[in-house]
Parts: C-alpha cells; sequence; structure tokens
C-alpha cells in the first residue's frame, strides 16, 4: 500500500488464502490499488506475474522458504527483473532461531542470486540478530 500511494504499480504475493483476503480488503478499505494474488512465490509461472519489475520487496518470505525452493525463487526473480532491478529483502539472521534452515545470509544470496549483486547490508533493530539486503541487477544486459 505505501509503494502504491507512492506511485508504484504494484503486485503482491502470499502464498496463503486468508493472507491475500485480508490485504485486498485493507487496499479496498484504504482506496490503494495494489493487485493481490495468492501462490507461491517459488512458483511464480503459475503466479501470473510476467513482470518486468523495478523493484521487489520481500518481508521475510525467503527465509520461510525451504532451502530446497530457493534457487526456484531466485530464477523466478531474475526471470522478472527489469534491467537495474532491486530487491530489498528483510530476513532473519542464523542465530535468531534454534532451527538452522529459517535464516539467511549474505553468503547465501551471493550464492543464489547469479547476475546480481549484494550492494548492502543493514542490521535490523530487531531484539534477535535481523538484516536487510539490498540486492542489484546490472543496468544492461551483460
Ligand atoms: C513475515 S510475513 C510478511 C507478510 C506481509 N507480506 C508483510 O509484508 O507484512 C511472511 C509471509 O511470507 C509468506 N510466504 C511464505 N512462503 C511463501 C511462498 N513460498 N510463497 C508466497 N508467500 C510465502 C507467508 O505466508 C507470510 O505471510
Amino acid at each position: 500500500m505505501y509503494l502504491a500511494r507512492h506511485g508504484w504499480r504494484v503486485a503482491a504475493v502470499d502464498l496463503v488464502d486468508r493472507a491475500v483476503r485480508q490485504a485486498r480488503k485493507k487496499a479496498d478499505a484504504a482506496g490503494v490499488d495494489v493487485t493481490v494474488l495468492c501462490g507461491d512465490a517459488t512458483r511464480l509461472d503459475e503466479v501470473g506475474v510476467p513482470g518486468p519489475y523495478d523493484l521487489f520487496f520481500d518481508l521475510s518470505c525467503y527465509c520461510g522458504i525451504p532451502p530446497h525452493r530457493r534457487d526456484a525463487y531466485a530464477a523466478g526473480l531474475t526471470t522478472r527483473a527489469a534491467p537495474g532491478a532491486q530487491l530489498l529483502m528483510f530476513g532473519y539472521g542464523p542465530e535468531a532461531f534454534d532451527d538452522p534452515i529459517s535464516c539467511v545470509t549474505a553468503d547465501e544470496l551471493r550464492a543464489r542470486f547469479a547476475g546480481w549483486q549484494l550492494t548492502d547490508v543493514t542490521p535490523g533493530t530487531n531484539p534477535v540478530p535481523t538484516f536487510w539486503f539490498t540486492l542489484h541487477r546490472a543496468a544492461v544486459a551483460a
């Protein structure tokens, strides 16, 4: 809603139907034009979001994706990225939880997001370790 209010054309995706319905209600009540779609961010071909997009915003969705689906997530975004696109991702560090998979590291993003550059890592302000990662696609095709 914030982005749409600031002039962006926004498509939002979540796996959980209830979350999608709530988001649609919220956007309608606020009179904000956002397309909210129910689907799997690791299977964007099935969701109907062809792109290209200038900005991807991920608020800890990636951390909820099992490791074996994370390359598919990266590929889906990469295919839909406009030249110079940015990915802004919030995620939990490895020390945040007892389980070893609900986290993300800079090294993992560098390895999985081929063709992107990790340009910034800013620690979050949460009580557990969190980070804001910024990645960029090349402005022109290599
Ligand atoms: C921390 S919540 C963020 C919720 C909301 N997007 C926001 O920005 O406030 C993470 C969301 O990621 C969603 N999610 C987890 N795995 C997903 C997947 N494979 N595809 C789409 N959404 C997923 C969860 O359902 C959850 O709503």
